[in-house]
C-alpha cells in the first residue's frame, strides 16, 4: 500500500502490552473508532475493494467483525449476518468449532440466513492463526474439509458413498466465500495469503 490512508489507521489502534494475558501484545481498535477518519478510511477502503464484486453477503465474526462488517454491507448494498458464539442466536443454528490455545471454540450461525451460491465477504478485525476465519469458511462454504486434497476426493470418488457427498453438503451452506477482509494481520498472512483457498486481504501488520 502506498495509501496515506493506511498509516493513520495503523497509528490509531492501540497496542495494550500483556493484555489480555503476560505476552501479549493486544491490538485495541476501540480507539480506531473513536478517530471518525481512520475509521472511515477503514471502511472506505473495504467497500472500494469489494463495490464491485456482486457479494450479497458480509458476514462478520463476534464480536468486532461485528463493527466492521455492517457498514461494509450497507456501502456495498449487501445484507449482513453475525457469525455468533455459541448459544447466543434463537434460532436453529449450524456449528462449526474451532481449536483454541486452550480448547475449543464455535462460531454459529442461523440456517437459512445464506443462501446456496450466494457470494459472501467475511470480516473481522484480527487475524492471528486463522483458526477464527478458517472456521468461518468452512461454515459458509461448499466443502467439508477445505483443505481436501485431489487424494482424498479420489478416495471419495472410490468410495462412491452418497451419503458421504449428502452429509457434507447438509453442513455446509454452500456458498462461494470470496474473501476474508480484515483490519490487523500479522505479516507473514499478508499480501497473497489464502485460508483454505480463500484470499485473505489485511490492511495493517500488527504495532
Ligand atoms: C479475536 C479476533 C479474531 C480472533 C483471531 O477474537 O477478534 O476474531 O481472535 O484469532 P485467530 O486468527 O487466532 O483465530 P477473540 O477470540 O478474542 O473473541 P472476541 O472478539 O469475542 O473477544
Amino acid at each position: 500500500h502506498g495509501d496515506p490512508r493506511i498509516k493513520a489507521i495503523s497509528d490509531a489502534i492501540r497496542v495494550v502490552p500483556h493484555f489480555p494475558k503476560p505476552g501479549i501484545m493486544f491490538q485495541d481498535i476501540t480507539t480506531l473508532l473513536l478517530d471518525q477518519k481512520a475509521f472511515k478510511y477503514t471502511v472506505d477502503i473495504f467497500v472500494d475493494r469489494y463495490k464491485e464484486k456482486k457479494i450479497s453477503v458480509v458476514a462478520g465474526v463476534e464480536a468486532r467483525g461485528f463493527i466492521f462488517g455492517p457498514p461494509i454491507a450497507l456501502a456495498i448494498g449487501a445484507k449482513f449476518v453475525p457469525l455468533r458464539k455459541p448459544r447466543k442466536l434463537p434460532g436453529e443454528v449450524i456449528s462449526e468449532a474451532y481449536v483454541l490455545e486452550y480448547g475449543t471454540d464455535c462460531l454459529e450461525m442461523h440456517v437459512g440466513a445464506v443462501q446456496a451460491g450466494e457470494s459472501v465477504l467475511i470480516v473481522d478485525d484480527l487475524v492471528a492463526t486463522g483458526g477464527t476465519l478458517s472456521a468461518a469458511i468452512r461454515l459458509l462454504g461448499k466443502e467439508l474439509e477445505v483443505h481436501c486434497s485431489s487424494s482424498s476426493t479420489i478416495i471419495l470418488d472410490q468410495i462412491n458413498n452418497i451419503y458421504i457427498f449428502e452429509h457434507v453438503f447438509l453442513e455446509r451452506v454452500g456458498a462461494d466465500v470470496v474473501e476474508c477482509a480484515c483490519v490487523i494481520g500479522l505479516p507473514q498472512v499478508k499480501g497473497n495469503w489464502t485460508l483454505n483457498g480463500v484470499p485473505l486481504y489485511v490492511l495493517v501488520e500488527p504495532r
